[in-house]
């Protein structure tokens, strides 16, 4: 069952999910829906993935910031701290739509972003829903580590701490060499996590279709050489550009054009005029709904929980004395087991000072947010943006926040 408020977007969807259907040649019945009780019922796996405000509004996210001097991105920063308040109601709802009408042991296998926002909501209004926060980026990671040192990403031993958008790899091993240190060398030889096939043939690359070789992530796999170098003990998830770097990310934005214009501009609009063409002629052209490694991830852990694997998979999870300075109540994103139980996590030594400073900052601003977003207070909501590290001042913290409110006011709870 395919699930949308949106029939229009929907149907066009659809008309995709049924060609695939089709091409595997599987005994499967599409039924699109949006009737949330039709379309939960007896559901075993839901996968969800929610864009509150769609392109127009993260558009917005990443335009405010900017024009204050900070950095405007999609889930970091004054953009996610924005995107959170929009989503964390809704996705409360899709978790009592399961509890009401899916089967009993249903599982949510969720990348709603911003992922840590949402999590630290479910945690705090829904503790007991069969849940599990997940994002692909450490994933998408150590596939282009993988492209770039020609090693099978799958074969890989890693170890990973850290939250959502905000982590670190620890460990790399491929048949006991350690792929950690060949990974950094890589990148500052290189000057990019990218494969030097990718970089000999940048420019074709940039019109594969591909979404890592698009402008912005192009500029994203340069900064892992500047964040290597200067933090070299460990291997950076590429999000930490945003709170790391942030005056450089700032330097390399285009005010007027960002990433939700890029993506609306080429994946969007390529995905609806190749379904349109589609219905027309009869001709699919599989690039226009390229998946990436998101789609398999989601796969591969609903068959970790269905056949009680205990295959290891990085997700977001209540900390409990995982990582053990810091605190048990947060949403911390590490390596667990996959059983039919859920996530059984791994515990692990303390962290350095360096990154419990670091992700107790972010945390605090996390947490922050949720309480503003709960109580429907002001004050919370603006300590959660003046904390941020991606924003300066207490000042200019007041300043997006105001501009934000007017941007989301038929999306956000009131705040007094
Ligand atoms: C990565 C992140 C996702 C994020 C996506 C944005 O996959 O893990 O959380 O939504 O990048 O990609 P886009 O192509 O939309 O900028
Ligand atoms: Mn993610």
């Amino acid at each position: 069952v395919l699930y949308d408020i949106d029939k229009e977007r929907q149907d066009k969807v659809g008309v995709i999910v049924d060609y695939i259907i089709k091409e595997c040649n599987v005994d499967t019945k599409l039924t699109l829906s949006n009737e949330p009780e039709e379309a939960f019922k007896d559901a075993d796996f839901i996968f969800a993935q929610m864009r509150v405000g769609k392109y127009a509004l993260r558009e917005q996210d990443e335009k405010i910031p900017l024009k204050h001097g900070c950095v405007g991105q999609e889930t970091c920063g004054a953009g996610g701290l924005a995107y959170g308040l929009r989503t964390i109601f809704p996705m409360i709802e899709v978790i009592d739509y399961a509890n009401k009408y899916a089967k009993k042991d249903h599982w949510i296998l969720n990348y709603s972003n911003p992922a840590a926002i949402v999590s630290e909501a479910c945690r705090r209004l829904r503790p007991d829903a069969r849940i599990i926060n997940i994002c692909d980026m450490p994933i998408a990671i150590l596939d282009q580590i993988g492209q770039c040192l020609d090693i099978n990403a799958h074969e890989m031993e890693y170890d990973y701490f850290g939250l959502n958008h905000f982590g670190w790899f620890t460990k790399l091993e491929y048949q006991g060499r350690d792929i950690l240190k060949e990974a950094k060398d890589y990148v500052i030889e290189n000057g990019t996590l990218l494969s030097k096939d990718i970089i000999q043939k940048i420019e074709q690359a940039k019109e594969a279709g591909i979404r890592h070789n698009d402008a912005s992530w192009l500029k994203t796999w340069a900064n892992m050489k500047t964040m290597v170098e200067l933090m070299p003990e460990y291997f950076p998830n590429s999000y930490l550009q945003y709170y790391l770097l942030s005056d450089l990310v700032v330097s390399q934005s285009n005010k007027d054009r960002t990433r939700a214009n890029e993506v609306m501009d080429g994946r969007e609009s390529n995905l609806f005029k190749g379904v349109e063409k589609y219905l027309e002629t009869g001709e699919m052209d599989k690039k226009t709904f390229y998946h990436g490694e998101h789609g398999n991830f989601i796969m591969d852990l609903a068959v970790a929980l269905k056949n009680d694997t205990g295959k290891k998979f990085l997700v977001i999870v209540e900390n409990k004395g995982t990582i053990p300075n810091l605190p048990y109540d947060a949403m911390v994103e590490v390596p667990a087991y996959i059983t039919k139980d859920g996530p059984q996590v791994i515990s692990r030594e303390p962290i350095g000072d360096f990154y419990k400073g670091l992700i107790e900052e972010q945390l605090a601003s996390e947490k922050l947010l949720v309480e503003g977003a709960i109580t429907g207070s002001y004050q919370k909501v603006l300590e959660a943006f003046i904390v941020n590290k991606t924003i300066g001042s207490a000042h200019t913290a007041k300043a997006i926040l105001d501009d934000m409110i007017e941007a989301n006011k038929d999306f956000w709870p009131t705040l007094k």
